[in-house]
């Protein structure tokens, strides 16, 4: 192999078939199993969404039934779990405290090291269920604040917020509804870092709790799910004024973005890899955070958005993506910045364990070649 043939970043390079989701960035389009998740976020619960990623069909009302049944009871932070992250200090990033405690819960899985179909299938319903009592938990011990038990009487995005927040006013129906949407739109899009990165993982044979522990570690970047976390560091930089109007936000911002640009900085939130004219799930999620903008009533917020994805647009023709609208989205909501891309996991942790599934079922060893580079052979 010669350096003609290096696919740097692997861009390009098709590595595998899969049956999961298709990105189309000729027609702006992501379907998860065929169906466009825009048709999915307006019209399926998060539960649903996530069955039909792992089985390839929509959950019959009996089949949703009963995973909800299991997911609601499958919700508890496992006290070993809950110990190992009394043991991090709060200064570690909430991606750390999620990275071990998904290895801490793979560590005591009864079938650690068991992979069959079934006993996967198993273990990415448990994770999808246990999942949110980690972010919950981690989140209420930064700010000092005792656990609060999940609720059997709610759904799943609902219970997230329950136990993150522990009131009522975050069960509001435009909230629970802009949460669940961010959830199904960060459910999965095909062949990411992340994604492959579990991909590879498995293909050694290895199980899907070292697998998704991985997979948290490439999603914590910010060229890719640190992104939402820190599109919330851009908006701070430049300051939110709840006191200014739309108009003087947008200035602001257009002025931070071309001096940003002129420093050759990678404005975080805007462009992609594969999407080159626009990511598809931007203006799903851009509803999502205009509802939310409403509910809590800070226009002013739209103005920074408004202003930074202009200015960016007129000097390079780059559009934002899902990262840029679910940072202040979730900002509103009231979590920490640092808990953003904790949040990007809960959902991912579907699509992860669907890919695992199937590069398990039909797997070759990831191992690609390098061109050597380095010194030529020299005697000792
Ligand atoms: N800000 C400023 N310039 C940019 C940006 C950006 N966000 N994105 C791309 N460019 C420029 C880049 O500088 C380059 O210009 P030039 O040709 O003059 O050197 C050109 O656009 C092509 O960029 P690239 O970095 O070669 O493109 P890529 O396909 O390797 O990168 C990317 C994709 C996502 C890494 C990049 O757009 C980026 O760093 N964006 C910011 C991070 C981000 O928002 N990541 C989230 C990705 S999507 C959702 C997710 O995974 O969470």
């Amino acid at each position: 192999s010669t350096t003609d043939d290096i696919k740097k970043g692997l861009a390009g390079v098709i590595a595998d078939s899969t049956a999961i989701s298709k990105v189309n960035p000729e027609t702006n389009s992501l379907l998860y199993r065929g169906y466009p998740v825009q048709d999915l976020a307006a019209n399926l619960s998060f539960e649903a969404v996530a069955m039909l990623l792992w089985t390839g069909e929509l959950p019959t009302d009996d089949e949703l039934g009963a995973f909800t049944e299991y997911e609601r009871s499958h919700r508890q932070l496992d006290p070993a779990v809950k110990n190992a992250i009394d043991l991090l200090p709060e200064t570690c990033h909430p991606m750390d405290t999620a990275r071990t405690a998904v290895s801490v819960m793979g560590a005591r899985h009864p079938q650690a090291g068991d992979s069959d179909p079934d006993t996967e299938l198993a273990k990415a319903q448990e994770l999808f269920a246990r999942f949110p009592a980690i972010v919950a938990y981690d989140q209420r011990r930064r700010r000092g604040l005792e656990p609060v038990e999940p609720r059997g009487d709610l759904t799943y995005a609902e219970n997230f917020l329950w136990m993150v927040f522990g009131d009522e006013e975050h069960l509001a129906p435009p909230v629970v509804e802009a949460f669940e949407v961010s959830m199904v739109l960060y459910a999965e899009h095909s062949f990411n870092a992340s994604t492959f990165t579990a991909r590879v993982i498995t293909s050694t044979l290895a199980d899907l709790h070292s697998a998704v522990t991985g997979a948290i570690g490439a999603l914590k970047g910010p060229l890719h799910g640190g992104a939402n976390e820190a599109v919330m560091y851009t908006f701070d930089e430049i300051g939110v004024d709840r006191n200014e109007s739309r108009e003087q936000a947008a200035a602001r911002a257009k002025a931070w973005m071309e001096d940003a640009l002129a420093a050759k900085k990678k404005v975080m939130g805007f462009g992609h890899r594969v999407y080159k004219n626009g990511d598809s799930r931007v203006p799903t999620m851009k509803g999502a955070l205009d509802a939310m903008v409403e509910h809590y009533e800070r226009p002013e917020l739209l103005g920074l958005y408004d202003g930074l994805e202009a200015a960016m647009d007129e000097a390079k023709s780059i559009k934002p993506n899902l990262d840029y609208p679910a940072g202040p989205t979730y900002h509103l909501m009231g979590f920490d910045t640092q808990m953003f891309t904790p949040l990007f996991i809960a959902s991912r942790i579907t699509g992860w364990t669907a890919h695992i599934m199937e590069q398990r079922a039909n797997n070759s060893l990831i191992r690609p070649l390098a061109a050597y580079n380095g010194a030529d052979q020299r005697a000792l």
